[in-house]
């Protein structure tokens, strides 16, 4: 890989250049209150950001925040970003509050050596995620113009063909981050030669959005274990009915042909949690998969299938987790993702958590991140990662 590095930019000196970081701080915000309620990829950053405040840059840093449609919007304002970074650097970051205007520029133009900035969110941009070149491109100008170099550390955005990601590394002298580095180091270990039995739990509501994913797997792994509210589209393939849980009927022959392919690798649900709602108080019990009553849905997985899936995971040497078992933000339907996370911290195997719920769900559940082997930042991004998919941002740093 002809990738440069942090490490080759820093031996370069840094001192009193302008560095812009593209970081991934597109962070959960409560509904309500708008305050962040997981900070894990402010955090990500930090050794990245550490390093360049450290050697005397001054490091302009810029992020999206949720999907606004390519104009400002108060609800997706990187403003509350901002001063958690601050607290967790330990010195202030000054906010642009716009991306590149007059705020971007005069806050960028005042940055002292070792500063930190913030420019507000990209996406108020229609240029940053234009399909159009000459759009994106001429955004792209207008950013590349606040650094003498570029660093991207925004794994979780390295699958979008975004200005920011994709066409300012084509302006600017380019390196990967540190967590752009570790990210695509763990990954490419288990698409390249992973310790075996190599063992993947799926979960997460869609089949369609896990398709591409299972295809490019299912040569590779032993055993595929599948849960969440996709399970019941599969289980559907089986023959089984499903009551009204979650079910993408168009996709019921594709997991038929899916189960049929797969030589006994996919493991399914045995038992699940069925429930007379989608409300955390809603009256709820276990049943067999053959047994979903015809007007309740199933929104976790039962405590069999996690002592199946648990004795799966304890024979693995490596273990790729994406997606929650069931609702784990309702604690009624929490026992199935909890279950399986403490499977896999348990398991003697090398263990990477991919994807923003899956990390979340982690430490909403108060789970030690420090017991697995590598909790991904990216979501779409580490599962295109699996898929053998080139990545925008990955190209953009080769070249
Ligand atoms: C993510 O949350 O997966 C990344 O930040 C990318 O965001 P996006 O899916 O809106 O491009
Ligand atoms: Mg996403």
């Amino acid at each position: 890989m002809s990738i440069r590095t942090l490490d080759d930019l820093l031996a370069e000196g840094v001192s009193g250049r302008r560095v812009l970081v593209r970081a991934d701080l597109n962070v959960p915000l409560d509904k309500q209150t708008g305050a962040i309620t997981d900070d894990g990829r402010i955090r990500a950053v930090l050794p990245t950001l550490g390093a360049l405040v450290e050697a005397g840059a001054k490091v302009v840093v810029c992020s999206h925040l949720g999907r606004p449609k390519g104009a400002p919007d108060p609800q997706f304002s990187l403003s509350p970003v901002a001063g958690r970074l601050g607290e967790l650097l330990g010195a202030p970051v000054h906010f642009a509050t716009d991306t590149v205007g007059e705020s971007a520029r005069s806050t960028v133009a005042d940055l002292a050596d070792g500063q930190v900035a913030l420019l507000e969110n990209l996406r108020f941009n229609a240029g940053e995620t234009s399909k159009d070149e000459a759009e994106r491109g001429a955004f792209a100008d207008q950013l590349a113009a606040f650094g003498d170099a570029y660093v991207d550390d925004a794994f979780g955005a390295v699958h979008r063909k975004h200005a920011s990601v994709y066409d300012v590394p084509a302006r600017l002298p380019h390196v990967a981050g540190r967590l752009v580095l570790r990210e695509v180091e763990v990954l490419s270990k288990l698409t390249s030669e992973p310790e075996r039995p190599y063992v993947v739990v799926l979960g997460g509501s869609k089949v369609s959005d896990k398709l591409a994913v299972i295809e490019a797997l299912l040569p590779t792994v032993d055993r595929l274990l599948i849960g969440g509210g996709m399970c019941f589209t599969f289980l559907k393939a089986q023959g089984l009915e499903v009551g009204t849980s979650l079910l993408e009927k168009d996709m019921v022959e594709t997991c038929r042909n899916l189960l049929e392919r797969a030589d006994g690798k996919i493991m399914l649900p045995v038992d699940v949690v069925v429930a007379d709602a989608f409300a955390p108080d809603a009256a709820h019990d276990t049943v067999r998969v053959d047994g979903i009553p015809s007007h309740r849905l199933g929104l976790d997985v039962g405590p069999e299938t996690v002592a199946g899936f648990a004795a799966a995971l304890s024979q693995a040497k490596t273990i790729f987790w994406n997606g929650p078992m069931g609702v784990f933000e309702m604690a009624a339907f929490a026992a199935g993702t909890r279950g399986i996370a403490e499977a896999i911290t348990k398991a003697d195997a090398f263990s990477v958590v991919g994807g923003g719920d899956s990390a979340a769900a982690v430490r909403a559940l108060g789970l030690d991140e420090s017991s697995f082997g590598h909790i991904s930042t990216g979501g779409g991004a580490s599962l295109e990662y699996l898929e053998g998919k080139t990545l925008p941002g990955i190209a953009a740093l080769e070249n």
